[in-house]
């Protein structure tokens, strides 16, 4: 690919590269194969003290108040660089709400007045990170998780998946459980102990996505041993060997809507082209931090495979052949590493939407916004492949 033939060309000073997840944001220079700090989505109101998630804004000026801290915490906490020097690349997801980009865009533009920004779709530019142009991109992040075929090059917008099947709903599912065993009559450990970041971590630690078929049988099968979560020096919490192999099932146990993330990708081949459905199959990227979970990639294979031999898909989609790709990278920062490869490459520079420009035409390229989508220039400028 031509593109990649500019990485680290540019003479300037590396661009800030930031993907603002609704859990963590990972933030770092361009060019650099980690992000510099992978730290949770929150900001600190200095007046008040008081720490919350960047998705909890109640409106416009909340939510500038709150990126307004959380930048200054990013450039002077963790990049340690002056915001007035350097570009900014912004990995977002395409289904990111406008008010949100165009916030962030005020705040950086107005109060840190960077040299230019970059937004970036993030299942686009994970794909720079394979140097391939056609790939299903499943993102299983924390709020949702989020589907979305590219081929060569082109995100084929009408077949993107959305549901809320993702960290989260792992999490709620996992803390009703484990309240329910150390409810009230546990005396070590109170239900107030088993709070947000403790669940999250005996998901990380102690559960794992099981097979489909040991998943069928759930109630008959014998479990792995229970592990004994440290809570501090004197109390413990017992997560049974049931409640660590069944964490992940309600990603893919289907409810009334018959979603489950393997549906959701069955799903997105059927809306694309006849001719684009077999390669695209052949070439699954899994990403986001929930598909790092032992055995989630096996089986979500397993699970395809099932599906697509089931009634609802025999005739439909007449595939049985999926392939994944291995991104070079952890799965919570494959899509930051592409911002990072992206930010590398000339592109930065004549893609950016300037500060001088800014000023002057006041909206930010968009492709819902048809000045943006209609207009052959601009729509070949901001975002052609
Ligand atoms: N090894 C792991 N096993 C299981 N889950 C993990 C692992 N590592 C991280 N996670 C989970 O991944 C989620 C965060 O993933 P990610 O950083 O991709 O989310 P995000 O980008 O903030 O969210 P979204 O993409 O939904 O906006 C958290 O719920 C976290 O608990
Ligand atoms: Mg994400």
């Amino acid at each position: 690919m031509p593109t990649f033939e500019t990485v680290n060309l540019t003479s300037e000073k590396s661009a800030v590269v930031i993907e603002i997840g609704s859990a963590y944001t990972k933030c770092g220079f361009a060019g650099e194969n980690a992000p510099r700090c992978i730290i949770p989505s929150k900001a600190k109101i200095q007046d008040s003290g008081e720490e919350r998630m960047i998705n909890s804004y109640r409106d416009e000026e909340d939510l500038y108040n709150l990126l307004l801290h959380f930048i200054h915490y990013l450039y002077f906490k963790h990049l340690l660089v002056s915001p007035k020097d350097r570009r900014v690349v912004i990995v977002e997801s395409v289904l990111c709400a406008t008010n949100v980009r165009e916030t962030l865009a005020k705040v950086l533009f107005h109060h840190y007045e960077v040299l230019s920004l970059f937004f970036v779709p993030s299942h686009l530019v994970s794909l720079y990170t394979l140097g391939t142009s056609t790939a299903v991109v499943i993102d299983i992040g924390f709020k949702e998780t989020v589907v979305l075929p590219v081929y060569e090059g082109f995100t084929i917008l009408k077949a993107w998946q959305a549901q809320p099947l993702a960290g989260e709903i792992v999490e709620r599912e996992l803390s009703k459980k484990l309240k329910l065993e150390h409810g009230p009559g546990d005396s070590d450990v109170k239900e107030e102990c088993i709070q947000e970041e403790v669940i999250e971590n005996i998901k990380v630690r102690t559960c794992f996505v099981t097979t489909a078929e040991r998943a069928q049988k759930l109630e008959e099968i014998v479990h792995p041993p229970p592990v004994l979560y440290g809570l501090d020096g004197n109390r413990y919490i017992k997560v049974d060997g049931k409640t660590r192999e069944s964490a992940f099932e309600s990603l893919f146990t289907m409810d009334a809507d018959e979603f489950s993330v393997p549906t959701m990708i069955l799903d997105a081949l059927l809306k694309c082209p006849v001719d684009t459905r077999k390669v695209l199959a052949e070439n699954l990227l899994v990403i986001g931090g929930t598909s790092m979970a032992m055995g989630m990639r096996s089986r979500i294979l397993s699970e395809l495979k099932n599906l697509s031999n089931s009634a609802k898909y025999i005739d439909l989609l007449p595939i049985r052949t999926f392939k994944f790709h291995n991104a070079p990278a952890k799965g919570n920062f494959v899509s930051w590493l592409g911002g990072s490869i992206v930010g590398a490459t000339e592109m930065v520079v004549s893609r950016s939407l300037t500060k001088d420009l800014y000023q002057k035409q006041k909206c930010l390229p968009d492709w819902v916004n048809l000045a943006f989508s209609n207009n052959y220039e601009l729509k070949h400028k901001y975002f052609s492949g």
